[in-house]
């Protein structure tokens, strides 16, 4: 399937065409703007979208000439979904651990011995680059299916300079050849491998000296993310990783403060950067310090579901005027889910969030944490023409038609690649 764009497309007559139009991530109130055209028509050209307005002022018989046309009355135009934080690369399952903790054994309990993340790193590394490919495209397929267009894909599940590198390869070739667009983030530092039991500054020393240096000279990765955790990753280690990622020309990312209050999002503050993610513990002071330093909050109400943990403070955090992200946190382990309709529900229902909250955090909120709130995440002209029709008459049924998916067509650049029968 080739990426680039097709001819002219007109989606016109849309119920409600959810443009969430912006170029940055949208703060505080500002998430409960969804900017909507009712009778609502979108023009694109070659991938890029050239006219968004009402149906009786864009579209006319001048336009419709030479080009396909998608009559989406009684339908929700809105922009593609960004999944700015997930763990797509790995191989085999983690069911068998997903019953212990259903028999009440927390994850934590079980990565301390030596289940969890490196259950799937046994398995990543034992797996072929092929294989891999081949399984992670069926996961693209199925983000796909949800209304997902890009997706930020993390490696750590090789935690080894051969495996690390082969996870980052993987994602290259699926953007290669799926119309999903993947962005790469390197996590070398998302556990300690067995080989460095006890040593987990030589660990990060490792993982500096000898593995980054490789994924910034292959162009391998865009960000640079840690799990800074008690137990994990200490805020040191964190920070020495971090800063030396940034210097090599990364964008950073951090999984911060989600079992306790450790202070990954100060430092996410600190070090600038894009993005700092989980958050359920952290600090009143902290959140302070990200709104300040423009570090968008992502929240993955998945997870907090799966371990059954406290949700994030996604009131708190929109109410003091913070850029809050939603997605889903797909992995083996701690949240085994590409559903988007599941995170909607989650986060109406559970965090206090507003339907119109919840799509600015999964469209241009999600765009703006992978730096890219300038090209895709929104209906807006110049921006690429990743747009999604869903199958209801107004944007609130994304939320209230509950876990359901709606998505009837995917059009991405420009190109209708997924219709629902
Ligand atoms: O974001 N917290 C660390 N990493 C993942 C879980 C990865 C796994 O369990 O395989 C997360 O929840
Ligand atoms: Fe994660």
């Amino acid at each position: 399937m080739t990426k680039s764009g097709a001819g002219r497309l007109i989606i016109k007559n849309a119920a409600e065409l959810v443009t969430c139009s912006g170029f940055a991530a949208k703060r505080g109130a500002e998430m409960n703007q969804l900017h909507i055209i009712k009778d609502g028509a979108v023009i694109m050209e070659k991938g890029v979208i050239t006219a968004v307005g009402t149906t009786a002022d864009i579209v006319g018989p001048a336009e419709e000439k030479n080009c396909t046309i998608i009559d989406a009355s009684g339908k929700t135009v809105l922009p593609g979904f960004v999944d700015s934080h997930t763990h797509l690369v790995f191989g085999g399952n983690r069911s068998e651990e997903f019953t212990w903790r259903l028999a009440g054994e927390s994850y934590m309990s079980i990565m301390q011995r030596g289940g969890g993340i490196a259950s799937s790193v046994k398995a990543t590394r034992a797996d072929s680059e092929h294989h891999l490919i081949e399984i992670c495209a069926q996961r693209l397929d199925s983000m796909l299916e949800f209304g997902v267009t890009t997706v930020e894909a993390k490696s750590g599940y090789g935690l080894d300079l051969g495996t690390e590198l082969k996870q980052l390869r993987v994602m290259m070739e699926l953007n290669r050849i799926h119309p999903v667009d993947v962005v790469p983030t390197f996590m070398g530092a998302h556990a300690l491998p067995e080989e460095y039991k006890g040593k987990k500054d030589d660990y990060i020393d490792y993982i500096i000296n000898s593995v980054l240096p490789k994924v910034v000279f292959g162009k391998l990765a865009e960000y640079c993310d840690i799990f800074c955790e008690q137990g994990v990753f200490s805020i040191t280690q964190s920070r020495k990783l971090l800063s030396m990622a940034k210097s090599l020309g990364l964008k950073l990312k951090i999984h911060a403060d989600e079992i306790i209050s450790l202070g990954g999002a100060g430092l996410a503050a600190e070090l600038g950067a894009v993005s700092a993610d989980h958050l359920l513990m952290a600090s009143d002071q902290d959140l302070i310090a990200m709104k300040d330093s423009g570090v968008i909050a992502t929240l993955l109400p998945g997870t907090a579901f799966s371990l059954k943990e406290p949700y994030a403070r996604a009131r708190f955090m929109i109410d003091q005027g913070m850029a809050v992200a939603l997605a889903t946190d797909f992995n083996p382990g701690s949240c085994y889910t590409e559903s988007i309709p599941l995170i909607i529900a989650l986060a109406t229902l559970q965090m206090g969030m507003s339907p119109a909250e919840v799509i600015t955090g999964l469209t241009i909120n999600g765009a703006a944490a992978l730096n890219r709130a300038d090209r895709i995440g929104s209906i807006d002209v110049g921006k690429a023409a990743d747009i999604v029709i869903h199958n209801c008459p107004s944007h609130t049924f994304l939320a209230y038609h509950m876990a359901i998916n709606n998505v009837e067509k995917v059009i991405k650049n420009g190109r209708v690649i997924k219709i629902k029968v």
